[in-house]
């Protein structure tokens, strides 16, 4: 399905971009790996390339000022054009509303927001310009799009998490105003929001110990055993699947929305939640 597509997809290093990217690569893309953390972002560029596929690591954080431009160039000189981009890296930094600092406050505005519309400002002259050239060919477009990683917590709030859930609904107007200025060219851009993966982010605090490093700032990540234990107690109720998604499941929804088989899809958010808050 992305045969001689070059895909990137940011914090890929683990978790769901880490699994996207390899789907991806299975699907035929050529894949830009980034994450902040260097030898994870390399394990996965690498596990590509050792399954056959062909794959490039760009380490750094997407909320550099010149990352943006970075990354589009490197997956430019490497694979000659952009197909599709996958704005997927972040973290959480929970509080409650009255506590968050401006520095928290902040910083997942930045990761979640700030930088996704800096990647699609950085992509826009390679996606634009190759649909242009197309359209002024006469010829059909080529599968180009952009797939932003929303949340639950941002289409229906969640306790803990105002700058989490501002960010990730910011997110959705985003996704919606690129879809309209740049459906014309073909160009399409969609959200998946997802509800609860199984992923660092979503377990026990206290019981896996991860933390990220931001800007020399160790962050404690997962959610605390006693909110984790209460979601395990009524995930019946909550979700009608009844469990988490796995990383691969997840993935799955970014590459089906990105496949040439959703050229008609834009401006869409995808609920991959099994079915939670219907
Ligand atoms: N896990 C869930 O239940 C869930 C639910 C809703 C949305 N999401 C979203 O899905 C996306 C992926 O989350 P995940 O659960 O796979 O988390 P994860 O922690 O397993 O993976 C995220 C990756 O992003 C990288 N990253 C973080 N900040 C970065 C930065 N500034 N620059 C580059 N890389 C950076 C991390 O190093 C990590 O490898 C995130 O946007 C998250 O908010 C996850």
């Amino acid at each position: 399905m992305f045969n001689g597509q070059t895909v990137i997809v940011t914090g890929a290093g683990r978790g769901i971009g880490a699994s996207a990217a390899r789907q991806f690569a299975q699907h035929g893309a050529r894949v830009v790996v980034n994450d902040l953390d260097t030898a994870l972002g390399e394990e996965t560029a690498h596990s590509i390339v050792t399954a056959g596929g062909e794959a490039i690591h760009l380490a750094g954080s997407v909320t550099g000022a010149e990352f943006p431009s970075r990354l589009m160039q490197a997956a430019v000189d490497a694979f000659g054009q952009i197909n599709v981009l996958v704005n997927n890296a972040g973290y959480t930094w929970d509080g409650m509303a009255h506590k968050i600092t401006d520095e928290q406050w902040q910083a997942i505005l930045e990761v979640h927001l700030t930088a996704p519309f800096r990647m699609i400002q950085a992509a826009a002259p390679y996606l634009r310009d190759a649909a242009k050239a197309e359209q002024e060919a006469g010829a059909a477009f080529s599968n180009r799009c952009i797939v932003n990683i929303s949340s639950t917590s941002g289409l229906h709030g969640n306790i803990g998490q105002a700058n989490y859930a501002a960010a990730k609904m910011g997110i959705v107007g985003l996704t919606k105003t690129v879809a309209k200025e740049w459906g014309a060219l073909g160009i399409r851009c969609n959200a998946v929001a997802f509800g609860f993966v199984d992923t660092r982010l979503t377990r026990s605090l206290e019981a896996q110990e991860e933390a990220i490093d931001i800007d020399g700032r160790e962050l404690l990540l997962g959610i605390p055993r006693n909110v984790r234990d209460l979601l395990d107690h009524d995930i019946g109720q909550r979700i009608p699947l009844a469990r988490p998604a796995t990383v691969e499941e997840a993935a799955g929804g970014i590459v089906l929305i990105s496949s040439p088989l959703a050229s008609y899809i834009t401006g869409h958010v995808l609920e991959v939640t099994g079915g939670m808050g219907i």
